[in-house]
C-alpha cells in the first residue's frame, strides 16, 4: 500500500505566532528553480519587487508591474511546498485606496496561490492593512526603508540616523501592527531602533540590514548568493555562484572551440 505524505504550507497566522519564539528564516524568490530549493530551509518566500533591478535591471522597483509580479509570484507557488509564499505589492497597484488595494490583492492572491501579500508603509496605509486583512487577506507590512519611496527618501538612505526621527519610524511598525499585519519588514533600521522596534512590537519583525534582535531576517537570495558583484554592505555573502557560472560557462565555451562538444552522449542517436 502507497502512503501519501501530504505536505502542508506554513501560513500566516504560523508566522505571526512565531514572536519571541525560534527565529524566522526569509529569503526572496523570483522563480520555481530557486524556490525549490530554498523551500527546503525558508519559512517565507518572498517575491519580492526587488526582482525590477535583480532581474532585469531596472534603476529602481518603480517601473515593476502587477502583471510581472503575478507571473513570477505563480512560478514560486509552482516550484515550492512547504513555506509561506508572499507576493509584493507593486508601486502604484494600492496606495490610491484601500478598494483599489483590495482589488489588485484579491488578483495576486487568486492568480499566484501564494499565501499572503507585503506592501510598503506605515502609518500612511494603516487604513489599507485593515481594510485587506478584515477582508481574508494576510498582509506583511514594511517600513524603514522603503525602495518605492526613494524618490521622496532622496535615495536609498538608512533610516534612524537622526534620533529625532526615532518616533515617527516606531509610530510607522505600531500602526502596521495595529492594523493586522501578521509581520513586518524592517529594512535599513539603525541597530538600536530596529531592536527596540523588535522589542516592543507584538508582530514578528524581520530584519533585512536591521538587527539580531528582530524575530527574524531576510536577505535578497542573489546578494547572499554571490550572485551580485556588489551586494549591500551589509550583506553576508554565503556562496559564489557568480564564479561558478563563470567557470562553468568558461569550460562549456572550451569544449565548444575545440569541438569536444557535443560527445556522443550529447547527442541524440537514431535508436
Ligand atoms: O523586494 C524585496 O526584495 C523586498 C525585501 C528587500 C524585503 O522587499
Amino acid at each position: 500500500m502507497s502512503q501519501e505524505i501530504i505536505i502542508r504550507r506554513i501560513t500566516a497566522p504560523e508566522i505571526r505566532a512565531r514572536k519571541g519564539g525560534e527565529p524566522i528564516v526569509a529569503l526572496t524568490s523570483y522563480h520555481a528553480n530557486t524556490a525549490r530549493i530554498v523551500d527546503n530551509h525558508a519559512d517565507i518566500l518572498l517575491v519580492g519587487d526587488s526582482l525590477g533591478m535583480v532581474l532585469y535591471a531596472m534603476d529602481s522597483t518603480l517601473g515593476v508591474s502587477l502583471e510581472l509580479m503575478i507571473a513570477h509570484g505563480r512560478a514560486v507557488v509552482r516550484g515550492s511546498k512547504r513555506t509561506l509564499v508572499v507576493v509584493d505589492m507593486p508601486f502604484g497597484s494600492y496606495e490610491e485606496s484601500p478598494e483599489t488595494a483590495f482589488r489588485n490583492a484579491a488578483r495576486v492572491m487568486a492568480e499566484t496561490g501564494c499565501g499572503a501579500v507585503k506592501l510598503e508603509g506605515g502609518v500612511r496605509m494603516a487604513e489599507t492593512i485593515r481594510f485587506l486583512t478584515e477582508r481574508g487577506i494576510p498582509v506583511m507590512g514594511h517600513v524603514g526603508l522603503t525602495p518605492q519611496s526613494i524618490n521622496t527618501f532622496g535615495g536609498f538612505k538608512t533610516q534612524g540616523r537622526d534620533t529625532a526621527l526615532w518616533p515617527l519610524i516606531k509610530a510607522d511598525a505600531q500602526a502596521v501592527a495595529a492594523a493586522g499585519a501578521f509581520s513586518v519588514v524592517l529594512e535599513g533600521i539603525v541597530e538600536p531602533l530596529a531592536a527596540e522596534i523588535s522589542r516592543e512590537s507584538s508582530i514578528p519583525t524581520i530584519g533585512i540590514g536591521g538587527s539580531r534582535e528582530c524575530d527574524g531576517q531576510i536577505l535578497v537570495l542573489e546578494d547572499m548568493l554571490g550572485y551580485n558583484p556588489k551586494p549591500p554592505k551589509f550583506v553576508k555573502v554565503y556562496g559564489a555562484i557568480g564564479d561558478a557560472i563563470d567557470s562553468a560557462v568558461k569550460s562549456y565555451a572550451e569544449d565548444v572551440r575545440s569541438r569536444a562538444f557535443p560527445g556522443d552522449e550529447n547527442v541524440y542517436t537514431l535508436k
